[in-house]
């Protein structure tokens, strides 16, 4: 069975999306860090971004796995290498724009997203999981929550981490990004005809949780 959750930046897919797997014993995928850990090899790697060739060739050469680590965090590795911390770096959610906007290496990771469904039940969150990589899943959610809302849990959360920004700041962040998802030609932030639509603005994350836990479990039966 195949769950797909997409939406904005920092509405809460990855948080629900790991309970959701746990509670259904589903495989969770996040394919965000799979453009994050590209763009940080080409970072590493001083590639001009400029460069589609050559990054599609590194791509192809790229191994990304993500795995369940011990205290429910997700790991993830770039040929073999621990990057889970790395690839959050502000540096690098700046610069994933400029790898997730190119058709040709939107292709080579829906390639090894749609592996992950060949032989698992899986939870996979993006922004095109239920347009492109799997338009045929059974169950599909869009999450969404008031720019000022995502901005405030942003700013809570990077309040924690000492991190100096202000709130009117991370607005103007979250803007942008939503401007760049949404407005690409390929793979664009757009929900799906037939998903469900949560907002997630006034709901806790169990409650989220719980909405989609049972609009799949009533699918389970139909
Ligand atoms: O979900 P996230 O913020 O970690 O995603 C990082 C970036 O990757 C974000 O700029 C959007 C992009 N992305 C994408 O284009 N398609 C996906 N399926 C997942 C993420």
């Amino acid at each position: 069975m195949i769950i797909t959750i997409d939406g904005p930046a920092g509405a809460g897919k990855s948080t629900v999306a790991k309970k959701l797997a746990e509670r259904l014993d589903f495989l969770y995928v996040d394919t965000g860090a799979m453009y994050r850990a590209l763009t940080l090899k080409v970072m590493r790697g001083g590639v001009d971004f400029s460069n589609i060739p050559e990054i599609v060739a590194l791509a192809r050469k790229t191994k990304i796995r993500l795995q369940a680590s011990a205290l429910g965090q997700s790991l993830v590795t770039l040929d073999n290498e621990d990057v889970s911390a790395a690839i959050r770096d502000p540096q690098v959610t700046n610069a994933v724009f400029n790898i997730a906007r190119v058709p040709e290496i939107r292709e080579v990771m829906v390639g090894w997203q749609r592996e992950y469904g060949l032989s698992n039940n899986i939870v996979m969150e993006g922004r095109d999981i239920g347009t492109v990589v799997f338009p045929q899943a059974e169950k599909k959610f869009y999450l969404d929550a008031s720019v000022e809302i995502r901005a405030r849990r942003r700013y809570d959360e990077l309040k924690e981490k000492k991190v100096t920004i202000t709130l009117i700041e991370i607005i103007q962040q979250i803007k942008e990004r939503d401007y760049k998802d949404k407005t690409r030609d390929c793979g664009p932030l757009k929900m799906a005809d037939d998903a469900l639509y949560i907002d997630s603005s006034e709901l806790t994350v169990e409650e989220v949780v719980g909405i989609m836990f049972n609009w799949v479990n009533h699918e389970k039966k139909k």
